[in-house]
């Protein structure tokens, strides 16, 4: 049995009709450029999460980089974040000029801790971008309600739909940031992003800057980007954001299961795959189901001789990235992150996956373990 990590033809013919209709509706209407798709997917994304705006950008990378942009981060300044991410989470802060600061995160749950970002903040942090790694939103407990803290800036780029303590991403930050490549649990047909926003003045700065900084046309407070969301895109993303909860849930029920099958089958007690950790209060929503395994990369080729999908997220954590080399980081600055780039494996969580292929991968896992 050939299983895939993820399988978006699966859940096509859910949405299939409606996305072709709402794409013909673009079409005829020849708007591609913001206009009513957009808008109307912003006033559904800001409803959905509970946030008073919303804005569609161009990627979640893009949707990091327009706000710290608006935040006028530059040479100088200094951005608290995790080495244990996808690239573009200190990609932005480099960019910009301004210094990525690591802290090492909590080897339970894979996201920064209160105590670590306390330490890494000096006197020229500017902002602190906590990522909900996987699905599950970033914990840093009071930090988060701390009158004179830094700007938090939430990497929500897998965590659509995600709660902590009953509240969804945004309500930690000044910004929460989406990213809707189609591998996200939303995903739209190409790239394509989101930021929203408590206060809708911030907001507003990060909605001039993806138009080049230009409000009204032509007049430029300062130099943006295009950072805009397709019209295309907007339209598909109106029909697949109702769907988002369904799959979240299904997708936390496949992890309940796995949970259950790896208990029964001796790998956990045996100290052979560690399941993921859920923290109270949290609705996680599993864009990716990561376990640590013993010997990782052995149990991966396995899996590939079996035609099981898995991957690595992520091999190499960001301080030790050879373009990060002037940052004067080396192995051992955050251990916790090194050991997680060695030790883990996502395994297939996706909606439509079903109790049969998820024995059968945990089926696989023993038989690499030889029990
Ligand atoms: C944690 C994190 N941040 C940022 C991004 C960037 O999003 P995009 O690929 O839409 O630019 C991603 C996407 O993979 C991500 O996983």
């Amino acid at each position: 049995m050939t299983i895939p990590l993820l399988d978006l033809q699966a859940q096509l013919a859910q949405y299939r009709d409606a996305a072709l209709e709402a794409i013909t509706r673009v079409v005829d209407s020849q708007h591609f450029i913001m206009g009513p798709e957009v808008k109307a997917f912003e006033a559904e994304l800001a409803a959905y999460l509970e946030l008073p705006v919303a804005l569609g950008v161009s990627s979640g990378t893009d949707a990091l980089l327009a706000c710290l942009m608006a935040m006028e981060i530059g040479p100088g300044d200094e951005v608290v974040t995790t080495p244990f991410s996808f690239f573009a989470t200190a990609g932005v802060v480099s960019r910009l000029g301004a210094r990525p600061v690591f802290a090492d995160i909590d080897p339970a749950t894979f996201n920064l801790t209160e105590a670590g970002v306390r330490a890494a903040i000096g006197p020229n942090t500017r902002a602190v971008i906590p990522v909900h790694l996987f699905g599950q939103i970033c914990d840093l407990g009071d930090f988060y309600d701390d009158a004179d803290r830094p700007v938090v800036v939430e990497d929500a780029a897998q965590a659509q739909g995600a709660k902590l303590r009953g509240k969804h991403t945004g309500h930690f930050g000044e910004y929460t940031c989406i990213s809707f490549f189609p591998a996200k649990n939303l995903g739209a047909f190409g790239d394509a992003g989101g930021v929203a926003c408590r206060d809708r003045a911030r907001a507003e700065r990060v909605s001039i800057m993806r138009l080049h900084g230009s409000k009204p046309k032509y007049h430029h407070h300062f130099v943006g980007g295009n950072f805009r969301l397709d019209a295309l895109q907007a339209a598909v993303l109106r029909v697949k954001l109702p769907l988002l909860d369904g799959w979240a849930a299904a997708r936390r029920a496949n992890a309940a299961r796995y949970d259950a099958l790896l208990a029964d089958s001796g790998l956990v007690e045996r100290g052979l795959i560690t399941p993921p950790t859920v923290l109270p209060d949290s609705e996680h929503v599993f864009n990716q189901y990561v376990v640590r395994a013993k010997d990782r990369d052995g149990l991966a080729a396995h899996l590939d001789a079996q035609g099981i999908g898995h991957a690595i997220y992520y091999p190499r954590p960001l301080h030790l990235q050879p373009c990060f080399a002037d940052l004067g980081y080396g192995p051992g600055d955050f251990p916790h992150a090194e050991r997680a780039c060695d030790e883990v494996l996502a395994l297939p969580v996706f909606p439509e996956l079903g109790a049969d292929r998820q024995a059968a991968v945990v089926r696989a896992l023993c038989t690499h373990y030889g029990i």
